[in-house]
């Protein structure tokens, strides 16, 4: 049930007035008094799920108040079962290390801490000055925080710490991937700031290295996100998924990104940073995404699955309700059963026991109220397939469901279209070789020559996207209206051509505060398109899907050809 407060809480204020209720307010929110959870990441150490930074909202004197960071680090045991909403969180104040948004946050090998780096300071209050801060865990779901001093405090004092970085590990050492810097991240940064290259910070050794321009893997990427994938190529690879990739020379906005889509991904060698692409096939997401959650899961054939769920539309601000994984080697994408109580971004997912997924709050700002998910809280079980209301520690490995299994059992593997010899042999050779055939076997090389780089927009969807694609599409956005197709065989660069005035949006998330005036209008019109492959006609091309205007001040979504909707679907 919806909460009828009139409150404007859309209009976020860090700055709080003394609440009647004070003693009640809370980082971890009683069920019944929680009302949202956003920009937070968790991370698994030990036998611990932690929470860290973000921002909360919660019922203060019987109503829905403003936005508060979250002063704790909290933890979720993951030992116990437990219903989502007798979820018990133990609390560690985050003493030393400042509440951030959109953070990069990533665990140690050992499973004996985690590390938070960059994020933003809402509304640019006490930005402090950039530090690595680390979380040594006491095994109780508690621990201490300290600031972990570089090895080479030269090269960390000219870096950029960001938000919306994509990272990963690979053995002890953390590679982070673009983002952006703003007033919000760094103290008196004068303009938003895309970060180009990549970041690696090696645990052991303290010791942070900076990989820019040809060396590094990507040249920009905001609000992507990136899994390691270690049963393929000789010493892992590297998936680098969704976002969107500003121009570097001027200040970011969404106008001047490449927006990535989920067709032809992108992936590298982690020791020789050698970079490869491969088109999907499957339910292929549909795009802009950014700001999705994604974890991992290696399964028993060697192959390993990779859950996607969410995100926004960079465009239209509208946070998709839908989730899929990309089986690996197969390249195929899934769609799987809709997330329950609406779109979510800007949140984070981790693979919690051994099969599920735990996410954490990120309901989408058109529909205002309460986060229906039991403390913002949502688990999946990659095995079942379904959408749970609890956390179940007894559940026993990862096996790869039916529905995907089917693309390996029948054959479908010898018909991946790879890109390259090369990268074939990275996927279906080796130890990860025989990860789809289902009975263990390995598949040899088809001797046909394999389908060039070039040839992506039309290869990339011959065989691939079918009319199964072309309805889920349209069923799932099926409340927008298809105003007009045009042909966009642009490939992998495409850039929309019309841009679209979100420059101006006062919306939380945002992540490009710099851009937006503070007392900014309350009301704004997006007009934007999303994008999708889809089939007609026997070719396949890019086609707009909707056209959606926003307007911020009533939450209404309105529809090209003037019907007004609530702003929740
Ligand atoms: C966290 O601390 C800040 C600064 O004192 C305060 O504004 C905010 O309300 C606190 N958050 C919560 C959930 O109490
Ligand atoms: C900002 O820092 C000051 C001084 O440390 C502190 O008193 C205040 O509570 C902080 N404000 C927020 C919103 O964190
Ligand atoms: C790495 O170096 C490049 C080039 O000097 C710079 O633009 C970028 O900001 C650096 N990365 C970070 C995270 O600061
Ligand atoms: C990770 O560590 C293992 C064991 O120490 C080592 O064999 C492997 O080469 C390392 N992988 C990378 C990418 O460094
Ligand atoms: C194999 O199975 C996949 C997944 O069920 C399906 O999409 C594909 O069409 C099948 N291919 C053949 C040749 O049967
Ligand atoms: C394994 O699968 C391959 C290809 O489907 C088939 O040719 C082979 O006979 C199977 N082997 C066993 C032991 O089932």
């Amino acid at each position: 049930m919806r909460s009828p407060s009139a409150v404007p809480w859309i209009a976020l204020a860090a700055v709080q007035f003394a609440s009647l209720a004070a003693s009640q307010i809370s980082d971890a929110p009683s069920v019944e008094n929680f009302v949202r959870r956003f920009s937070g990441a968790v991370v698994v150490v030990g036998n611990y799920a932690y929470l860290d930074g973000g921002e909360v909202i919660q019922m203060e004197g019987g109503a829905i108040a403003t936005a508060r960071t979250v002063n704790s680090t909290l933890s979720l045991d993951l030992t116990k079962s437990w219903a989502l909403k007798d979820a018990v969180f133990k609390s560690t104040p985050k003493d030393v290390s400042p509440s951030k948004g959109n953070a990069g946050a990533w665990a140690n090998r050992e499973g004996t801490a985690f590390y938070v780096w960059g994020g933003k300071s809402p509304y640019a209050i006490n930005v402090t000055t950039p530090a690595l801060y680390k979380f040594t865990v006491d095994g109780n779901g508690g621990g201490t925080w300290a600031i972990e001093r570089p090895q080479n405090p030269n090269l960390f004092a000219g870096l950029l710490p960001t938000e919306a970085m994509a990272l990963t590990t690979v053995n002890n050492t953390m590679y982070g991937m673009g983002g952006v810097a703003s007033r919000w991240t760094t103290p008196s940064l004068g303009v938003d700031q895309v970060v180009p290259g990549m970041v690696k910070f090696n645990m052991d050794a303290r010791e942070w290295t900076n990989i820019t321009g040809t060396e590094s893997p990507i040249s920009t990427l905001v609000a992507g996100r990136a899994q390691y994938l270690p049963s393929f190529g000789p010493q892992g690879l590297i998936m680098v998924l969704g976002g969107h990739a500003p121009r570097a020379d001027v200040p970011p906005t969404i106008g001047n990104s490449r927006l990535n889509d989920f067709v032809t991904l992108t992936f590298f060698d982690p020791v020789t940073l050698k970079t490869y692409t491969q088109t999907a096939t499957g339910d292929l997401p549909i795009f802009p995404r950014a700001g999705f959650c994604t974890a991992g899961f290696q399964n028993k054939q060697g192959g390993h699955e990779i859950f996607v769920f969410g995100g926004e539309n960079s465009l239209t601000k509208v946070r998709y309700q839908d989730a899929y994984v990309l089986s690996l080697p197969g390249f195929v994408w899934t769609k799987l059963p809709t997330p329950p109580f609406g779109g979510r971004a800007y949140f984070p997912c981790a693979a919690v026991g051994k099969r599920q997924v735990l996410t954490v709050g990120g309901l989408e700002f058109t529909t205002p109220g309460k986060d229906e998910a039991p403390m913002g809280l949502l688990v999946y079980d990659m095995t079942a397939m379904t959408w749970k209301d609890s956390y179940d520690a007894t559940l026993g490995d990862y096996e790869r469901p039916d529905a995907i299994s089917a693309f390996y059992k029948n054959g479908s593997l010898d018909r991946v279209p790879w890109s390259s010899k090369e990268v074939q042999s990275l996927f279906v050779t080796g130890t990860g070789g025989g990860a789809g055939s289902g009975n263990g076997t390995s598949n040899p090389l088809p001797t046909e020559n394999p389908t060039p780089d070039s040839a992506s927009a039309s290869a990339i969807a011959g065989g691939v996207v079918g009319t199964i694609l072309a309805l889920a599409v349209l069923s799932a956005v099926s409340w927008f209206i298809l105003r007009r197709r045009r042909q966009k065989n642009k490939g992998i660069e495409f850039l929309p051509p019309e841009q679209p005035a979100i420059a101006e949006m006062a919306v939380p998330g945002n992540l490009y505060p710099n851009s937006q005036a503070k007392s900014g209008p309350t009301s704004v019109v997006v007009e934007a398109d999303t994008f999708a492959y889809v089939e007609a006609d026997g070719e396949s091309r890019y086609a707009e899907l909707p056209v959606v205007r926003m307007d911020r001040r009533s939450h209404e979504t309105e529809l090209d050809g003037g019907s007004a909707v609530k702003g929740e679907k």
